[in-house]
């Protein structure tokens, strides 16, 4: 019985796993173990013997039962160790950048152009969609017959059969912003209208709704070579090239003047575009000296201040600056374009942190 004893305890002592402690078990205590064909010999016994060897044998299987009972908690304790070891966190490490979505390159583009004219002390203004055709036209010295009105493709609202009042109108452009800004706080001001416009037009390059950046300057002595400045500073920062050129053509705008429309050096070698250098010229924004009408219109009065303004597509210059072809994709939802032409979410444009990464 002390080789039995020994035997099992030291295999028990010994064993790795679960499994190798059940086989233990069975071969030890189970219906045909060892100590248990032991305890079917006592049958044979005389009362004497048996009663020294049935106490000693029920005391052996209490002991090997309550070790293997003892080695089974130890190995469950000890894979739990394990286990909590293996899953060790240290919430103390920075948080592994994910990309949550995409940020679409219109919206990348306006963030990017505000930082920019933030910097140069621009604020940001907005005004309403749907728009009094007084703001959109009339205060911007576009009369009733004027055609830039009829050029427009004005989409008009809704009236009450009854109602002879102008309808409102989806704005054609963000420059009533200029006079609602002009209205809100008077001059000076500095301010950039970044927006939706609608205009009904639909093709490879126009789409019924896209978006414009309206800036506005008014002070004592605001003059053209103001706007040249801040133009070509924004261009130089937008098209992160050092050595950008703007040609300034001389147009016209009903409030304007004068006015100029703003082109843009740049080459097509190989069918890509590349800003600032080559022989040809891209028309990018129009722009002028803002006229006395639409001044007045705003509340301030010529004869003491002047500024400058201009509005610039923010759909084309996106496409532009990152070559994307086909206007009429930015508005298709399209999760594989938004995912090749979109921008990290968390990657706020700055001028000192990077505008575009
Ligand atoms: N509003 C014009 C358009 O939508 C763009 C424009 C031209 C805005 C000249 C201006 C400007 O402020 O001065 O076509």
């Amino acid at each position: 019985m002390d080789d039995l004893r020994d035997k099992y305890l030291a295999a028990i002592a010994n064993a790795g796993d679960e499994s190798t402690l059940e086989d233990l078990r069975v071969q030890a205590v189970g219906k045909k173990g060892e100590i248990s064909l032991k305890m079917r010999e006592l049958g044979k016994m005389t009362p004497e013997e048996r009663q020294i060897m049935g106490p000693k044998l029920n005391a052996l299987k209490d002991e090997i039962n309550s070790a293997l009972a003892a080695k089974k908690q130890a190995l469950s304790d000890a894979a739990l160790d394990e286990r909590l070891r293996a899953e060790w966190l240290d919430v103390t490490l920075p948080a592994r950048g994910r990309r949550m979505g995409t940020i679409h390159p219109v919206s990348q583009v306006t963030e990017e152009v505000t930082a920019i004219f933030a910097d140069m002390g621009f604020a940001v203004a907005e005004g309403p969609q749907v728009e009094s055709d007084w703001h959109n036209f009339d205060a911007l010295n576009i009369p009733g017959h004027h055609p830039a009105r009829a050029e427009m493709d004005t989409f008009y609202m809704h009236r009450a059969a009854d109602d002879d009042r102008p309808p409102h109108v989806l704005r054609t452009h963000t420059s009533p912003v200029q006079i609602r800004s002009m209205e809100a706080q008077g001059a000076p001001i500095r301010v950039i209208c970044p927006g939706r416009v609608y205009r009904a037009d639909y093709d490879q390059t126009h789409t019924p709704m896209f978006h414009q950046v309206e800036g506005l300057a008014i002070d004592k002595d605001i003059s053209m070579a103001n706007l040249k400045w801040v133009l070509e500073e924004f261009c130089r920062a937008f098209f992160e090239v050092d050595g950008v050129e703007l040609r300034f053509r001389a147009s016209h705008f009903p409030f304007t003047e004068p006015s100029a429309e703003v082109d843009i050096r740049c080459s097509w070698a190989d069918g890509t575009l590349k800003i600032g250098e080559g022989d040809d010229w891209l028309e990018i924004l129009g722009s002028g000296m803002v006229h006395p009408k639409v001044l007045m219109a705003g509340d301030i009065d010529p004869a003491a201040w002047q500024g400058f303004a201009f509005g610039m597509g923010i759909d084309r210059i996106a496409m532009l600056k990152y070559g994307i072809p086909d206007l009429r994709a930015f508005f298709d939802s399209d999760l594989r374009w938004l995912r090749h032409y979109g921008f990290a979410s968390l990657d706020q444009p700055t001028l000192h942190g990077g505008l575009s990464r």
